[in-house]
């Protein structure tokens, strides 16, 4: 295993997230995908998201099942997470898409409001499309490289779920262990101009929770 990604205790569950996390959307999956999920099964990742409305659901599980198995035939290839030591673990963190507010964030949306609220509650944060889902097309990363972006998160103890199917970047994604940004770059980040991916209008409903944009923003437009 090349990295032990830190975790985060989960409340008093006595269970603890990996603070980077696998991110599998892609449309149409890439034919290689369940080798990427091995291989970064080998490189440290243990936090995988996933969705029933992706296509990557039932080969992310059948990849993670193969893994176990190839684990349990040879102990010295065997996955854990660190508290776990010995047992093939891999954590698969289930997110939810019910408010797309609860889930993307990257740093030219940055969600001041929600990060504050998820602190005082004490709730895990985990943010998606970290990288501003470059390539697609709703996302760009016109501000920053994408390690700082990632470290970003990870100085917040947010676990960050980043996607890439690429082998080469999906070791860069992990290497941010080993440097911190400092307080006067953090300030700079936090003045970055913000800009809205989604009014997410979609879920405005005179019958639902959210009427106004205003009220799923919680005033933060
Ligand atoms: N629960 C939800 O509602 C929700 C919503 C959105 C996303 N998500 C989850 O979050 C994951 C991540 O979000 P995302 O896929 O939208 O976008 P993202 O992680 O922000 O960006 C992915 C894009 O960045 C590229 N990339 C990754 N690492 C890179 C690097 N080091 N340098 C340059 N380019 C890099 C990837 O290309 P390559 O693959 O070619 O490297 C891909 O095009 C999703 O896959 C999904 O699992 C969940």
């Amino acid at each position: 295993m090349r990295t032990a990604i830190p975790e985060e205790p989960l409340g008093s569950t006595g269970k603890s997230i990996p603070l980077v996390g696998f991110g599998t959307v892609e449309y149409p999956l890439n034919e290689a995908f369940k080798e990427r999920v091995l291989h970064a099964i080998k490189l440290g990742y243990r936090h995988f998201d996933t969705a029933a409305a992706y296509p990557s659901e039932q080969p992310l599980g059948e990849a993670l099942a193969e893994a176990l198995r190839l684990a349990s035939f040879n102990p010295a290839t065997s996955f854990s997470s660190p508290q776990n030591s010995g047992s093939p673990t891999p954590i698969a963190a289930v997110s939810s898409r019910a408010y797309k507010k609860l889930s993307k964030t990257n740093p030219i949306w940055q969600q001041k409001k929600l990060r504050e609220y998820r602190k005082e509650k004490g709730i895990h944060f985990s943010a998606c499309s970290p990288l501003g889902a470059v390539g697609t097309n709703w996302g760009h990363n016109r501000v920053m490289e994408n390690e700082v972006a990632i470290r970003w998160f990870y100085q917040q103890r947010v676990s960050v779920i980043v996607k890439s199917f690429n082998k080469e970047r999906m070791e860069q994604n992990l290497d941010i262990f080993d440097w911190e940004l400092s307080g006067e770059e953090l300030q700079k980040i936090e003045q970055i101009l913000q800009y809205r991916g989604s009014r997410a209008e979609a879920y405005l409903s005179e019958n639902g929770p959210f009427r106004t944009v205003e009220e799923i923003w919680d005033g933060e437009i």
